[in-house]
């Protein structure tokens, strides 16, 4: 009998040794480590290169990177006369020499779209339309093979309901101007997965199924896309069920589905630039752990809902409080991030992993 007794509990201390080994291992590993679908971030290049804290942690943790900025179309065609590719290949060079999948971001977008286009464009729609082409074009087959994926077009509907938004390209060239462009991106480089990208349609039902029908039309017509893009740009008391639904949907289509631009904050915002409302004032432990939760949930509805192979991967918009920018484009102070403001992992970063594992 006392011999059964220290056989189960040399058992148990064995166990438990090879248990917390495990742990340690776990605890060690970064993100994409964990998971078979692809982890990214937006990255800002210039940025990571001067701060060796920032670069160790991207690395460690991602194998795919979306520039936050840097292959926008006002950076990219600031002008009539020249394209400016020197961003676009530091990108490009990053992703490469640390082994990381680069995501275009993004070609067709009211916002990134520079002032000279705007007013050139509204005069003169011929001159649109080829611009549409030719600059799709260009840019695509330069970094044909390079760019596993883009964001052929972004937000092409209003920030609330179901109707395109009116945007240059939309009161130019008709709401086709979206099949145009994937059409000339799936020219440039057929083997490019090609996405539709928006925010809100994980909890706008009308702005849900407005995408899901265009993206159906579309592939009726045999349009060259492959996947949606969800920004997933949320607040941490969004109900999962409703994020749930929407992921459900976008399955049916059979496409790729990219959470592209994932963060969590906790104060309120119109959607426009400026339009936070500070709510809260501080970081407090009950919210750390609320959005650790959150982070978590996230996670398990996107392996349970979405098939392995539809699974384009997660992408986070920026990975630290510090750099994130929700505090300057709303301007609000917030905590939307998996690191805090010293580049420490919070709750939220650890319960992210525990879902992923
Ligand atoms: C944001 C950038 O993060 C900011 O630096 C910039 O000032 C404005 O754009 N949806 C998108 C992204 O598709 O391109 C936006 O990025 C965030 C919202």
């Amino acid at each position: 009998m006392k011999k059964y007794f220290l056989y189960t509990l040399l058992g148990c201390v064995i166990l438990s040794v090879l248990f917390s080994f495990e742990n340690l291992n776990v605890e060690n590993k970064g993100l994409k480590e964990l998971t078979t679908f692809p982890i990214g971030t937006a990255v800002r290049v210039d940025q990571l290169q001067s701060d060796a804290k920032l670069k160790e942690l991207q690395i460690h943790n991602f194998n795919s990177i979306t520039a936050e900025n840097d292959m926008k179309m006002y950076n990219v065609k600031p002008n009539e006369e020249e394209y400016n590719w020197e961003k676009v290949d530091k990108v490009i060079a990053y992703g490469d020499t640390n082994e990381q999948r680069i995501f275009g971001h993004t070609l067709i977008w009211h916002s990134g779209t520079p002032d000279w286009v705007e007013k050139k464009g509204r005069k003169d729609t011929l001159w649109l339309d080829n611009f549409l082409k030719t600059y799709i074009f260009e840019y695509v087959s330069r970094y044909k093979g390079k760019v596993d994926g883009w964001d052929v077009v972004n937000e092409a509907f209003d920030t609330k309901g179901g109707n395109y938004r009116k945007t240059l390209w939309y009161d130019v060239l008709g709401k086709e101007y979206i099949a145009k462009a994937f059409s000339y991106a799936h020219e440039a480089d057929p083997a490019a997965k090609l996405f539709y990208n928006d925010f809100n349609i994980e909890r706008d039902t009308a702005k849900l199924h407005a995408m899901l029908k265009m993206v159906n039309d579309l592939k009726n017509d045999n349009v060259p896309i492959s996947g949606i893009g969800f920004q997933m740009h949320i607040r941490v008391d969004v109900p999962d069920e409703i994020i749930e639904y929407s992921l459900k949907k976008a399955v049916e289509t059979g496409l790729q589905i990219h959470l592209s631009e994932v963060d969590i904050i906790f104060n309120k915002h119109d959607d426009s630039k400026n339009g936070g409302v500070q709510k809260y004032q501080e970081l407090t432990e009950e919210m750390k752990i609320a959005q650790a939760e959150k982070y978590k949930n996230l996670v398990k509805m996107y392996k349970e809902i979405v098939p392995k192979n539809q699974q384009y991967g997660i992408t986070f918009w920026g990975f630290t409080d510090r750099d994130t920018w929700v505090r300057s484009f709303f301007n609000i102070d917030d905590w939307p991030c998996l690191f805090d403001d010293n580049l420490e992992p919070k709750p939220a970063y650890y319960a992210f992993k525990e879902a992923l594992n």
